[in-house]
């Protein structure tokens, strides 16, 4: 969320600063007391964030850094008349501010992480007391105009302070990817999803990974290659003419006119260190590739990254490794792999290497993001083993078994403009 400096102004009644509040002086002097926290408070928080301003090289993390620090000097301006009419009002409010200042300046002492950190929590903090006053009408509602509109103000605005500092884009990147999908399938056109957001439509039950990557990826067949660019055009998206002149038989790229959102289309197969054909498969299920192929797009990978693990691990709680999946789209069908491990030597040596490393990761316990999973992964992790001892070698596998490791057996993936 991008916080928006807003300045504002409140005619606070000076002669009703110690009681302002519907519900009698009490509970305006429970605000009162907060409201001496502000001003000192947010001058620290400030300043935490400004010794990182320079360090910042995101452009909407710098903005959303301005916007932060015109916002709690807004507030701080307002809190410091504010804490002035109940110094007026005779109440002790500077002799506590200077108090609190020094408590601070004992802290700015410390490591400016640390000082970060502090704020960090303590905003978190803010943002909820902010939610708690603004979920309740009776909290402030009724009070002496101007007290109450303040008070409604700053909480509004600090409950901007809780925003993530990466927005998850995904439900809105998954309407479009669904959009696109209906449509290609009104015109008989195979578009299915692949990768993270694919993970995370067909996985609805798992807390969702709030970073899934900003391109839209398909897969999609050589037969509808040809009216999927026509409809994608049709859509905004412009093509890469270069990139798809060269490689349009196997990928796509397209990035919206608008937008800017990129649609990165595979055909027939995901070719990365290992091939995965999942064209035969491809309609298997209504908005993504089948299971398996979803899996396999990870296994394939030489270097498994603590995402990619993830993602098997997700797959591994919500599916069954079934030994004969007859094409089911339910299962991942431990078939299409038995293919490719009794024939291909690299595939076999490539999962069995990710298997091994799927299983010292659960060895530690099941991650927190898949203890929701309806299914044991080390179930899946052992069928798959199986699958990789007993399935029958070809003549071609065990002439390669015999150079082993020492030859090369997955490739690294071509480097392309776009990956
Ligand atoms: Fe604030
Ligand atoms: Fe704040």
């Amino acid at each position: 969320m991008m916080p928006v400096r807003r300045d504002l102004r409140f005619n606070l009644p000076p002669e009703r600063a110690a009681d302002w509040h519907v519900q009698g002086s009490h509970v305006t002097h429970f605000f009162n007391a907060l409201s001496l926290l502000f001003p000192a408070g947010e001058r620290f928080f400030m300043d935490s964030v400004r010794h990182y301003r320079d360090q910042i090289d995101d452009p909407v993390l710098r903005k959303q850094v301005l916007g932060f620090i015109g916002q709690e000097a807004m507030h701080t301006r307002e809190h410091i008349e504010y804490n002035d009419l109940l110094q007026n009002a005779r109440l002790p409010a500077h002799k506590l501010d200077r108090r609190l200042t020094w408590f601070l300046n004992v802290n700015r002492k410390m490591p400016k992480s640390f000082q970060l950190a502090m704020t960090v929590a303590l905003e978190h903090y803010t943002a909820m007391l902010a939610g708690l006053l603004l979920e309740d009408d009776t909290r402030v509602g009724g009070s002496v105009q101007g007290y109450a509109q303040m008070w409604t103000w700053h909480a509004l605005e600090e409950t901007e302070h809780k925003a993530p500092p990466s927005p998850d884009e995904a439900p809105e990147m998954l309407g479009e990817a669904r959009r696109l999908i209906d449509l290609a399938r009104e015109r008989d056109i195979v578009l299915r999803l692949l990768g993270g957001l694919a993970i995370r439509l067909v996985t609805p039950d798992l807390p969702p990974r709030t970073r899934v990557g900003q391109d839209l990826d398909f897969g999609s067949v050589k037969s509808s290659r040809k009216p999927l660019m026509e409809m994608l055009e049709e859509q905004g998206y412009v093509g890469d003419r270069n990139f798809n002149a060269l490689y349009g038989d196997k990928q796509l790229y397209f990035a919206h006119g608008e937008h800017g959102h990129a649609v990165d289309v595979m055909v027939d197969r995901l070719h990365m260190c290992h091939t995965v054909a999942f064209a035969q498969r491809a309609t298997v299920l209504p908005y993504t590739l089948s299971p398996v192929d979803l899996l396999l797009s990870k296994l394939q990978i030489i270097e498994l990254n603590e995402k990619d693990l993830d993602d098997c691990l997700r797959l591994l709680v919500s599916f069954d490794v079934s030994e004969s999946g007859d094409g089911r789209g339910d299962v991942i069908d431990g078939r299409v792999i038995a293919d490719l491990v009794g024939d291909d030597w690299g595939w076999w040596k490539t999962i069995s290497l990710n298997l091994e490393r799927i299983e010292a990761a659960l060895a530690g316990g099941v991650p927190a993001t898949v203890t929701g999973g309806r299914l044991d992964p080390r179930a899946g992790v052992q069928t798959l083993s199986h699958i990789l001892q007993d399935t029958p070698k070809s003549r071609r596998w065990k002439l390669r078994d015999r150079i082993g490791e020492r030859k090369r057996w997955y490739e690294l993936p071509e480097e392309t403009p776009h990956h």
